[in-house]
């Protein structure tokens, strides 16, 4: 009996003393994930990196026009234009070893939150060159459970085909493209990359929720978080320019086009009518779509029908995507009458300055000038556009030039990456 009773003592002080160990245990473990999670995201920080000459980014974001100009006066220095810059020798030699290419260039390699880790984005992404800026894009949109398609244009010199598929071989959840384009301007093969990608992405995975099509010229002006927070605010609707199409573009779908010479010729034959009962929209070639739209336009055969139809235009791309999102059954789609048109600055997709439209925004322009140049009328932005744009609610802003000015990119890195890392509460 008592020796009964000694054991059992015994027994409860053993499985105590298992039990308050145990909880130590976690306490520690917890702690000490806490502090390399610190470590981690103090290494994350982009501002201690490379400095491309003597910029206060936080007085840019400000507007500071001293410093604004200090960075023109920069970017026309000697010494700016000899800086070092990464060819794509430099990308084919850095990811010869993935694990310190990403910590090198300071890819963030875990979810940020729960939230995030949850919700998975595609992107399509079609480039031609400019290695370093694609590096750029993907570092600054690139989580773990997001999944990204790049699209190489067939006319990309070698080398830089290389160095995409080198950064590629770095991740699990990017690829190139499985059937790649020759991209003419203004032709139906620049429509035909994104559902390249598309196809590819739907494949590649049932978990993404929305896609979102970008170039080589976008930059994010949100982090992963706010984007995750306003898709889902969207309950798959869908956001992209769609609105009446001015009378002077109708030529563009009206008349038959031929690639001549790497150009989009019109050959003055008449196109049959699109073989739809919704007229045909104006938009933009980028838009953030839920994956049933993305399912409905490779599988619904009305739309296929259309695709097929739209081959021999100009810029489809300015209206195929407009155009399907006022098709009655398209999934997150809108009314095709006039008072649900969305524009440019409406939909969430992008901002884009058109030089026509800039001017006086207290007198009731859209947006104020350009503080970089033009680029066949669109503006490639200036640090002096930055603190303007980022109050806008777009995910996205085109265009963005590290040979025009790579201080407006730098800033721009920064500012996401501090809001990402330290401003958001998981
Ligand atoms: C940059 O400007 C901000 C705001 O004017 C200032 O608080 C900060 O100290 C400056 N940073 C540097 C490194 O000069
Ligand atoms: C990459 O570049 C470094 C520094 O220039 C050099 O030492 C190294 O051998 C190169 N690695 C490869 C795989 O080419």
């Amino acid at each position: 009996m008592l020796k009964r009773k000694l054991r059992f003592f015994h027994n409860s002080c053993f499985r105590l003393f298992l039990g308050l160990t145990l909880i130590l245990v976690i306490i520690s473990v917890l702690k000490v994930n806490q502090k390399a999670d610190f470590l981690n995201r103090r290494h994350l920080d982009l501002t201690k990196e490379d400095p491309i000459g003597d910029v206060n980014c936080t007085k840019i974001l400000e507007g500071d026009i001293e410093e604004i100009q200090k960075v023109k006066l920069e970017t026309l220095s000697v010494s700016f234009k000899k800086r070092p810059k990464l060819t794509t020798s430099d990308y084919i030699n850095m990811t010869t070893d993935c694990s310190s290419f990403t910590k090198m260039r300071k890819y963030i390699m875990e979810p940020l939150s729960s939230e995030e880790a949850e919700f998975p984005i595609a992107y399509s992404i079609v480039v031609y060159h400019k290695i370093e800026m694609l590096d750029r894009l993907l570092r600054s949109i690139y989580a773990p459970q997001n999944f990204y398609c790049i699209h190489v244009d067939k006319k990309s010199p070698e080398s830089f085909f290389t160095a995409v598929k080198g950064i590629v071989s770095c991740f699990d959840n990017v690829f190139i493209s499985s059937q790649l384009e020759s991209v003419v301007y203004a032709s139906w093969s620049r429509v035909q990359a994104d559902i390249n990608c598309m196809k590819d992405l739907y494949r590649r995975s049932s978990n993404w929720k929305y896609l979102i099509n970008l170039c080589g010229m976008d930059f994010p002006i949100k982090t992963n978080r706010e984007i995750v927070e306003k898709l889902k605010a969207l309950k798959g609707e869908n956001s992209l320019e769609t609105e009446k199409m001015p009378v002077y573009k109708e030529v563009r779908w009206k008349k038959h086009y031929e690639i001549v010479d790497g150009k989009v010729k019109n050959t003055g034959i008449d196109k049959q009518l699109p073989p739809l009962s919704t007229p045909i929209f104006s938009g933009s070639a980028y838009f953030v779509v839920s994956r049933r739209f993305v399912e409905y336009v490779l599988e619904n055969s009305k739309i296929l029908k259309f695709i097929e139809w739209a081959k021999d235009t100009y810029s489809p791309d300015e209206y195929l995507w407009a155009t399907i999102q006022r098709i009655p059954d398209v999934p997150g789609a809108v009314s095709s009458s006039d008072k649900y048109d969305v524009s440019d600055m409406n939909a969430l997709a992008r901002f884009v300055k058109w030089q026509y439209f800039e001017g006086d925004v207290s007198k009731g322009a859209p947006y104020p000038p350009c503080s970089g140049i033009h680029v066949r009328s669109v503006c490639v932005f200036g640090v002096g556009d930055l603190n303007w744009m980022l109050r806008n609610h777009h995910f996205f802003a085109n265009k963005f030039d590290t040979d025009v000015d790579p201080f407006a990119v730098k800033c721009l890195e920064e500012y996401l990456r501090h809001k990402a890392l330290y401003l958001q509460k998981n």
